[in-house]
């Protein structure tokens, strides 16, 4: 995080460690600040920048200094460098301040698996939060499906379980989500849909070092499962998901677009839960200490105030 420079004709300031009161190292007293910012560290802690013309005169890493003030004379003797020196050891201060505000939030990246039974609402909480949280979204259904669209090797193997409504085994699953997690858009924090579905995909992540930090378990009762599942349309020119019930399109020309997935019958839904329902305690049992079961049924905007709040309790 960089907050823009402000810059100011200025006199000396000094950053002082806010536990021993003295100077933080790398500031003199004769330097002149010309502009400060706010950024981070590599360790992702915050720090301000305090810069000197042509040159930086020190970091000051906000785990240390809580106050950046002027000292001394001004160096020009003017009122306007007074506030220059001001301004600027207030930017400094101030950059501090915004850059450690975010670091319980931003600093640590997210990294979160959100389950439950098929149609309990896991994709549509997962637009909710990608757009509140800019996680990278990675959906097993979604990847084995773009598989199968591609006809590649593993897409071929993965549809006929699909259409059964079956697990894909894990030789094709497991490699293909780990793979996912390993592009450099996951180093933001990612947003886990869908996987892992079973005790063998679960020690397959953990035996690859791949840890969550929150378990989402969305609990909806299996008889309004079945409802959401027939109505399930899905949106190919932006993705969205919608309900000709629940959440019909808005207009005639996108509900002429929508498509529904080959799986959304209800034959094929009741096998996917039992499917469910074999796993799930399997999967639980293995994150229990960060597991949160949030209720699914209920207004899909009320549902994401709950998951909005543990997320951010982060
Ligand atoms: P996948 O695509 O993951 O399907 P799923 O788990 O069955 O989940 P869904 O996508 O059906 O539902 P959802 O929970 O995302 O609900 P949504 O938000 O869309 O997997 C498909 C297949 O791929 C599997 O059967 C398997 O073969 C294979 N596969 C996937 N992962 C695998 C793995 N890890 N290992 C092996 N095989 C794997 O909502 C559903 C509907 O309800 C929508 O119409 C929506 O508008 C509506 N709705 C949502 N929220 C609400 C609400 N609060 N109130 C009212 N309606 C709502």
């Amino acid at each position: 995080m960089t907050n823009g420079p402000t810059t100011g004709r200025a006199r000396p300031v000094v950053a002082r460690d806010g536990a021993t009161g003295r100077r933080a190292r790398g500031v003199g007293r004769s330097a002149t600040v010309v502009a400060a910012r706010g950024e981070r560290d590599r360790d992702g802690d915050a720090r301000a920048v305090v810069l000197a013309p042509k040159r930086e005169i020190a970091q000051v890493s906000a785990k240390k200094a809580v106050a950046v003030e002027p000292v001394g004379k001004p160096a020009i003797g003017s009122t306007a460098a007074a506030c220059g020196a001001a301004v600027a050891a207030a930017a400094a201060a101030l950059a501090i301040k915004r850059a450690s505000s975010g670091s319980s939030n931003s600093k640590k990246q997210k990294r979160i698996v959100i389950a439950g039974a098929p149609a309990s609402g896991k994709g549509t909480q997962c637009e909710l939060i990608v757009k509140k949280f800019g996680l990278t979204h990675i959906s097993a259904g979604d990847l084995l499906r773009a598989a199968v669209a591609a006809g590649t090797e593993a897409g071929l193997k993965a549809k006929e379980y699909m259409d059964r409504g079956d697990l894909v085994p894990n030789e094709v699953v497991v490699t293909m989500v780990k793979e996912r997690l390993s592009q450099p858009d996951c180093s933001k924090g990612w947003l886990l849909d869908g996987y892992p579905r079973s005790e063998e995909q679960a020690e397959a992540l953990i035996e690859s070092g791949i840890q969550p930090d929150l378990f989402l378990l969305l609990d909806v009762p299996d008889e309004i499962l079945l409802e959401r599942v027939v109505g399930r349309r899905l949106d190919p020119v932006d993705g969205t998901i919608y309900h000709m019930t629940f959440f019909p399109p808005p207009t005639p020309e996108i509900a002429a677009r929508l498509t529904q997935r080959s799986d959304d019958t209800e034959e094929k839904a009741s096998n996917r839960l039992s499917v469910h329902h074999k796993n799930v305690d399997a999967v639980v049992g293995k994150y229990e200490t960060i597991m949160k079961t949030v209720d699914g049924n209920r207004a899909k905007q009320d549902v994401f105030k709950d998951i909005e709040r543990l997320i951010k309790a982060m």
